[in-house]
């Protein structure tokens, strides 16, 4: 006779094995063997963390008061013509990068993610890429800058061009509606992580750095301090997206460990390298003659100095071995011990400082 003990055991036991399929399929697995409904249980608890993280970390841009901004951006004095370029390069290069991000998240990454904890952070980051994108509308309106000029940098200014199209032609043959890689082979494989290194770590790991050294530098000048407040959350939200994907990337290499071949590797670390110098001729540009007590050449300092931190963690070796020279940076990043800074907002973040990037 069949017992409830017996009949809820079995129950158990079936979810055990569920569970274990589930995990054994990994990220990539096809929608024909996954189903991408079934949220419980858990199999990265990462990618749950980072969903968590995100949300603690809630913000919009219309909760940070622009008026100090409006009066300084119209004053003829407070602002050189040095600090309203790079204001401007910054503004011009983030509003569209911002969106390159988020089309990659919806057309791309969806489609081949089918874990369903990693496809519920990707929807949040996806949120937060479109708060990201509102809060450089909201900065073009509050300062009456004109849309054609700063929309249309990514195509008219070479340093912005160079940066956006290295990382489109990382991922061309994804983002091409007729081009449907086969992820279940290996060159297929190995499309999908040079387009999550492309986007996680060269794109937001490493193309935003400049931009988020000098218009942090800008807010410890007292200038434009709602711009720059703007860009201190938008780099909170980075770090979780650049955690977040690099757990990814570390996942699937684990689970299938054939696509991280030497020539695969070396692949990378060239880009990566080649993606510093890129950076380093924005930063020039940028700032042609130095700003701030920040100077390009110390920029460049700065970028190789992430670069080690990005390839360490995943797993490749460091290429440059420089000093940190912003740790300023580090701890402007905790917004809990900055809670006094900016008296323009109240609202206290809940996420510390456990992201050191
Ligand atoms: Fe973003
Ligand atoms: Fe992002």
């Amino acid at each position: 006779m069949t017992t409830s003990h017996d009949a809820a055991l079995r129950l158990s036991a079936d979810k055990r094995a569920a569970s274990e399929k589930k995990r054994r399929r990994g990220i990539l697995a096809p929608e024909s063997l996954v189903d991408p409904n079934k949220f419980l249980p858990i199999t990265y608890p990462w990618a749950r963390q980072c969903y968590k993280d995100g949300i603690a970390n809630n913000w919009i841009p219309e909760e940070v008061a622009m008026m100090g901004d409006i009066e300084q951006w119209r004053s003829q004095t407070v602002l050189s013509e040095d600090e309203r370029r790079m204001i401007l390069w910054n503004l011009g290069f983030f509003s569209t990068a911002e969106s390159l991000t988020a089309n990659n998240i919806v057309l791309t990454l969806y489609k081949y993610i089918t874990n369903p904890e990693c496809r519920q952070y990707l929807l949040r980051q996806a949120y937060e890429e479109a708060v990201h994108n509102d809060m450089f509308v909201y900065i073009c309106d509050s300062l009456s800058l004109d849309p054609d000029e700063v929309y249309s940098m990514y195509e008219t200014i070479p340093s912005i061009a160079a940066k956006d199209e290295f990382v489109i032609n990382m991922t061309r043959s994804l983002l091409d509606p007729a081009h449907q890689i086969d992820i279940e082979t290996l060159e297929g494989k190995q499309t999908l992580v040079s387009d999550l290194i492309g986007f996680y770590v060269i794109m937001e790991g490493i193309f935003f750095y400049a931009g988020f050294a000098m218009m942090l530098s800008l807010m410890r000048q007292q200038k434009m301090v709602g711009v720059a407040e703007q860009f201190q959350y938008t780099l909170r939200d980075e770090s979780v997206h650049l955690a977040f994907g690099q757990y990814l990337i570390n996942a699937i290499v684990a689970e299938n460990p054939e696509l991280w071949t030497p020539e695969f590797q070396a692949q990378q670390i060239a880009h990566i390298r080649h993606a510093v110098e890129l950076e380093y001729a924005y930063a020039q540009d940028a700032l042609p003659r130095g700003i701030l007590g920040l100077r390009s050449d110390v920029i460049y300092q700065y970028l190789q100095h992430i670069a080690d931190r990005r390839l360490e963690r995943i797993n490749l070796p460091a290429q440059y071995g420089a000093e940190n020279p912003f740790p300023w940076m580090s701890e402007i990043m905790d917004l809990n011990k900055e809670k006094n800074f900016f008296e323009t907002r109240v609202t206290e973040y809940q996420h510390g400082s456990a992201l050191e990037w």
